[in-house]
């Protein structure tokens, strides 16, 4: 990874335009290679990552998600146009635990980091018809997918900005196209006893 880390905390955001090119098996085999380090509740390591790169199939997740619900459908990434080229389901064994629930969250944010690391953009998915998912991706009973990860080359720049914790937090468009994305300023987070 080139860039330093406070960069890649600050500058990470979620992607939902992607340039039509291919991600290279290595450059996904060493996103995952960063989110398996993560931490892990009781070191389990529950977690298990199916990469979907074949386009029929990632054209059948695609049509299974949902995106950015405040501005829908203008980040709706176009099929052939804006799509993501892969996605990865995060999995674990069926009926998770709030443990492993927590697992991927840190495993995500590390793969999100690591993709944003080798400039790939990755937007996290958590709004999917979960049992058509498992099905496409033949999920064996015991294992369900968690979340999914949409991956590819950026074609989009959001930024973020600091709002006030009595602020919205929808993230908009504005007259150029770019998305924002409200964060909250740290002094409105923190409660010094
Ligand atoms: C648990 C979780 C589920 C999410 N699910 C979706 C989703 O289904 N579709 C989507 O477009 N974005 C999804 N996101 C991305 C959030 O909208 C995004 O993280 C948030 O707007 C902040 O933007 P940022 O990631 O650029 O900081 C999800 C994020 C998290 C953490």
């Amino acid at each position: 990874m080139d860039i330093k880390l406070k960069d890649a905390l600050t500058g990470r955001r979620s992607i939902r335009r992607f340039k039509q090119k291919d991600v290279s098996e290595s450059e996904i085999t060493d996103i995952i290679d960063m989110a398996r380090l993560s931490a892990s509740a009781g070191n389990a390591q529950p977690l298990r990552y199916v990469v979907v790169r074949s386009n029929s199939l990632v054209k059948s997740v695609f049509d299974n998600v949902a995106w950015a619900a405040y501005i829908k459908p203008l980040r709706t990434p176009k099929w052939g146009v804006s799509a993501p080229r892969c996605f990865i389901a995060v999995t674990a064994p069926a009926g998770f635990s709030n443990m492993a629930f927590a697992d991927a969250g840190a495993a995500i944010q590390s793969l999100m980091l690591a993709a944003h690391g080798k400039g790939l953009g990755a937007c996290w998915i958590g709004a999917f018809d979960r049992s058509k998912i498992d099905e496409l991706l033949a999920m064996p009973n015991n294992r369900q997918v968690i979340f999914l990860v949409a991956l590819g080359y950026p074609d989009e720049n959001p930024v973020s900005q600091n709002i006030a914790a009595n602020e919205s937090i929808k993230y908009y468009l504005d007259e150029k196209d770019c998305l924002h994305v409200p964060k909250i300023r740290t002094a409105d987070l923190i409660e010094w006893l």
